[in-house]
C-alpha cells in the first residue's frame, strides 16, 4: 500500500500520461477549448476505451470510467483518490501531470453548473503557478519556504534546487493533497506545516521564501484557496513586510500579488511603502491592471458563479465595496525582495506588460544586482568604472530617410527582459565601445574628441546619464 504512489507513477507514465502525451492526444482544438471550460471535444479525442484516454478522462476532465485493467482500484479507493462502483470508478481529486515531469493533486476546477465549491477547496496548478516558478530564481539554496502550497506545485520546482524545504497552508486539506503530490513526483522530506502565514515558521530562517498566495482582493474572504480574509490588499502587504524576519542574511523573497489603484493615490507608493523600511532591495513589477468591473468578472467566473441566482448580487456587493474605498483598479505583478545586508536598501517599481525571456528565474539575481549597483554607486566611483555592454543589446537608429543624423537612438535588450532605452549620442558611442577593457573616463576624453564636445561637460553629466542604463542591466561594471 505504502508503494502505491511510486506504482501509480510509473503506470502514468507508462500509459503517456505526462504533459506531452496528453496534449498530443488531446491535440489543438480539444486543449483550446478545454481552456474555455469546454470538455466536449477532449471527450470525442479519448472516447476509444484505451488506458492513456481512460485516465484522461478519469483524472483530467473528471468523468466516471469503466476501471482500467491496469489500475490498483482497491489501493486508489483505500488512498482515497477514487470511489469505485459496480466496476466503474470516478475521481475524487484532479489528477495532472506537471511540467518538472511530476503530478500534481488537487479538487477538479469547477465549472459552470458544478455544485458550489467546498470553502476549503484545493485550486489546482495552473497559469499563476506556472507565473511564479517561472520568475524564482533558479540559485541552489540551503532552506526553502513555500508559504500557501495549496496543490504542492512550488515544491515540485523547487525540489533539485532546495536542500530542505518546508511547505505551509492554512487549509489541512491542502497539505493533504500536496502530500499525494510529492509523494507521486517522488519527492521525499518536505516537511509540511499547517497555519496561516508566518505562524508555522516562527524560529525558522530561509535563503528562499515563495508565495503564490490568497492574492484575491474581495469583500468576504469566502474562498480559502484564493481568498485571506484579511481586509483588501492586507495579506500580500503583511507578506512583504513580515517575510525580511524570516529570512537568512543573503536570502530572497519572491511571490505573485494583487494590489488596489486608489483614486489619489499612486499605486507605486502603495506597493513600495510596504517594502520601504524592510531593510531590503526590491524589485516590484506590475504586469496587467484590470478595471474593478474586470477584476470582479474574473474572479465570479473563476468560482463558476456567473449565471447562477447570486451572481448579480455578489457582483454588486463586490463592486459597491471598491466603490467605498474608492477603487480605481486592480494591478496584479511580481515581488522580489533581497536581504542584501546593505545599510542602504534601493526599492525599484515599475511597470511593464512586454513579452520577456522566460524563465525570468534565469537571470533575475541579476535584475536586482543591477538596481543594487547603480543604486549604490558613488559618482565618484563612475570614472573608473570598466562598463561593459550587456550581451544581446542592439541599437536602433530611427530618423527621416537620409538625414544625417537620426533622430532617436535606441538601446533594445533582446535578452532578460527585453528593456528600450532612447539614448544620446554619447551613450550610444559608449555603448559601442565598451567591453569592460578600459575604464570609463579615457572612453569619455576619447568620444568628447571626436564630437567636439566639452570632457568635464560629459564627465558632468555621465552620473545622470548612465545610472538608470546600468540600473536596467544595459551595461554592466566589470569587475574585470
Ligand atoms: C493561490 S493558492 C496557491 C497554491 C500553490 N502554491 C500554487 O502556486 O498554485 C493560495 C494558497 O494559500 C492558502 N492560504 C489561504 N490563506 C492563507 C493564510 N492565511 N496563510 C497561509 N496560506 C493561506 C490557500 O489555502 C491556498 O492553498
Amino acid at each position: 500500500m505504502n508503494d502505491l504512489p511510486d506504482r501509480l507513477r510509473e503506470l502514468l507514465l507508462d500509459a503517456g500520461y505526462t504533459i506531452d502525451g496528453v496534449r498530443e492526444r488531446l491535440g489543438e482544438v480539444a486543449a483550446t477549448a478545454l481552456s474555455r471550460e469546454e470538455t466536449a471535444p477532449a471527450l470525442r479525442a479519448t472516447r476509444e476505451g484505451d488506458l492513456l484516454g481512460t485516465l484522461v478522462r478519469l483524472w483530467w476532465l473528471g468523468v466516471p470510467v469503466d476501471a482500467p485493467a491496469a489500475l490498483p482500484v482497491a489501493d486508489l479507493a483505500a488512498a482515497g483518490l477514487v470511489t469505485a462502483e459496480a466496476g466503474r470508478i470516478a475521481s475524487t481529486v484532479h489528477l495532472q501531470p506537471w511540467e518538472t515531469g511530476g503530478y500534481v493533486v488537487s479538487d477538479r476546477k469547477v465549472r459552470p453548473g458544478d455544485p458550489a465549491l467546498r470553502r476549503d477547496h484545493v485550486v489546482g496548478a495552473g497559469g499563476a503557478s506556472a507565473n511564479l516558478a517561472q520568475l524564482v530564481s533558479r540559485r541552489p539554496v540551503e532552506r526553502a519556504l513555500d508559504l500557501g502550497t495549496g496543490c504542492g506545485v512550488q515544491v515540485l520546482h523547487l525540489a533539485d534546487r532546495a536542500r530542505e524545504i518546508v511547505a505551509t497552508d492554512v487549509n489541512p486539506r491542502a497539505l493533504e493533497l500536496a502530500r499525494l503530490s510529492w509523494a507521486l513526483s517522488g519527492i521525499e522530506g518536505v516537511d509540511a506545516r499547517q497555519g496561516s502565514l508566518f505562524d508555522p515558521v516562527a524560529d525558522d530562517r530561509f535563503d528562499l521564501i515563495v508565495s503564490n498566495p490568497p492574492f484575491v482582493i474581495s469583500p468576504g474572504g469566502r474562498f480559502t484557496y484564493r481568498e485571506s480574509g484579511f481586509e483588501a490588499d492586507g495579506f500580500c502587504r503583511d507578506l512583504v513586510r513580515l517575510a525580511p524576519r524570516f529570512l537568512a542574511p543573503g536570502g530572497t523573497c519572491q511571490l505573485l500579488a494583487n494590489w488596489l489603484h486608489v483614486g489619489g493615490e499612486d499605486w507605486r507608493d502603495r506597493v513600495g511603502g510596504w517594502l520601504t523600511g524592510t531593510g531590503c532591495d526590491g524589485w516590484v513589477v506590475q504586469r496587467d491592471v484590470q478595471d474593478p468591473a474586470e477584476y470582479v468578472e474574473l474572479w465570479l467566473r473563476d468560482a463558476a458563479e456567473q449565471g447562477t441566482p447570486r451572481y448579480g448580487e455578489l457582483y454588486d456587493d463586490w463592486l459597491g465595496w471598491f466603490a467605498s474605498m474608492n477603487v480605481t483598479g486592480v494591478g496584479f505583478g511580481w515581488i522580489t525582495m533581497h536581504d542584501s545586508g546593505s545599510l542602504d536598501p534601493v526599492v525599484r517599481v515599475e511597470e511593464f506588460g512586454q513579452r520577456v525571456e522566460l524563465p525570468v528565474g534565469g537571470y533575475v539575481d541579476g535584475v536586482l544586482g543591477s538596481i543594487a549597483r547603480a543604486h549604490r554607486l558613488a559618482d565618484a566611483e563612475l570614472p573608473g568604472a570598466r562598463l561593459a555592454l550587456a550581451d544581446g543589446v542592439l541599437e536602433e537608429r530611427i530618423g527621416p530617410p537620409g538625414a544625417e543624423d537620426p533622430a532617436r537612438i535606441i538601446l533594445r535588450q533582446t535578452r532578460g527582459l527585453r528593456r528600450s532605452a532612447q539614448v544620446g549620442t554619447v551613450e550610444a558611442a559608449l555603448a559601442g565601445v565598451c567591453d569592460g577593457g578600459y575604464p570609463l573616463d579615457p572612453l569619455l576624453a576619447a568620444i568628447a574628441e571626436l564630437t567636439g564636445e566639452n570632457p568635464d561637460d560629459l564627465r558632468a553629466k555621465a552620473p545622470e546619464a548612465l545610472r538608470p542604463l546600468i540600473a536596467e542591466g544595459f551595461f554592466h561594471i566589470s569587475t574585470g
